[in-house]
């Protein structure tokens, strides 16, 4: 059976990025704010997103309507009970997702697919308190996720093939690029980013080159479209610490542990560009590199 309705759990960046991405290919979406508080605001911020995109010349007002008319906003879980495919986005926390898919199991059909949005938590640990475990799997998006074209989808110990089967169709069907990854911590992606990323805030430490330097070389040398400190701010500096204290306690290798400075930071809450201030300072116009960086971080 293909997969018609979507359910999304979690409103945040990811959430609605991912929801917006499937009511643009024609899916119908529930999205469900897995917090207390207004639902109305989740809905808002999709409005303005497409508003932005109508404005620049970029989608007719018809297609922001049609799209707008496929997504329903809740604040009850329990709405996704008749998807096909759930996909959940909550917080990065392992405890949490297990307590939802435990729930999930219980109230979805029997062959509605589970999935996770996980950056580098475990998506066996999540299918391991589900009693119908074939029918769970990871599907990572990543940020923007109307722009980013790749989806991991994430193969955990006991999905079956049909599962991963109907999962890479639906991610053809929303114009994603997906590769089918094992179930290890930090997937193909954020496995090589997040220790690339560390490595420059070390190089940083180290006085090898200012950010905007090191930001500069991988842009024009290596044709990335952010450098790594650019690329962090935007991620946030709080979700790149969590991602690499995953990766370490997995490997136990400190060259996957969060680096001083980046810890540092986030103890200060300059969490990047969604605090304005981060590895650059947003408050000014161009960002600037923080100038409290510019002096070793102790
Ligand atoms: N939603 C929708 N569209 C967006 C958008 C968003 N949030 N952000 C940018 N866009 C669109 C713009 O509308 C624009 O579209 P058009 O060309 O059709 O006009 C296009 O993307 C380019 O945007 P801009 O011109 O504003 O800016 P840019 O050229 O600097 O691109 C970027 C911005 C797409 C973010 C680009 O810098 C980029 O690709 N950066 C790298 C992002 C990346 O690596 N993401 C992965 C992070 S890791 C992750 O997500 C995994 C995880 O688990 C944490």
């Amino acid at each position: 059976m293909a997969i018609s309705k979507v359910g999304i759990i979690g409103t945040g960046t990811m959430g609605l990025g991912v929801a917006q991405v499937c009511a643009s290919a024609g899916h119908d979406v529930i999205a469900v704010k897995a917090t207390p508080g207004p639902v109305d605001k989740a809905k808002d911020t999709v409005v303005k997103g497409l508003a932005k995109i109508v404005e620049r010349g970029k989608m007719d007002a018809a297609t922001r309507d049609a799209i707008i008319s496929r997504m329903t906003f809740s604040s009850e879980e329990n709405a996704v009970a008749d998807c096909d495919l759930v996909i959940e986005s909550i917080i990065e926390d392992l405890e949490t997702k297990k307590a939802l898919f435990r729930r999930l199991d219980q109230v979805c059909r029997a062959d509605t697919l589970l999935t996770t949005n996980t950056s580098t938590l475990s998506v066996t640990a999540m299918m391991a308190v589900c009693k119908k475990r074939d029918r769970v799997a990871g599907l990572h998006f990543f940020n923007p996720a109307p722009v980013m074209k790749l989806v991991e989808i994430i193969h955990g110990f006991e999905t079956s093939d049909e599962t991963l089967e109907k999962l890479n169709v639906f991610c053809k069907d929303i114009n994603k690029d997906p590769v089918i990854v094992q179930d290890t911590t930090g997937f193909i992606v954020n496995r090589l980013l997040v220790p690339y990323m560390l490595n420059a805030i070390r190089m940083l430490e180290r006085g090898t080159g200012t950010i905007e330097d090191i930001d500069h070389a991988m842009k024009s040398g290596a044709a990335h479209p952010m450098g790594p400190f650019e690329l962090a701010d935007y991620i946030g500096l709080d979700v790149v610490e969590a991602m690499s204290m995953n990766i370490y306690m997995d490997v136990r290798h400190e060259h996957h542990a969060p680096p001083h400075t980046l810890t540092r930071l986030v103890q200060l809450g300059y969490l990047g560009r969604k605090t304005g201030q981060g590895f650059y300072d947003y408050s000014a116009k161009p960002p600037v590199q923080n100038p409290q960086l510019l002096r070793p971080v102790i």
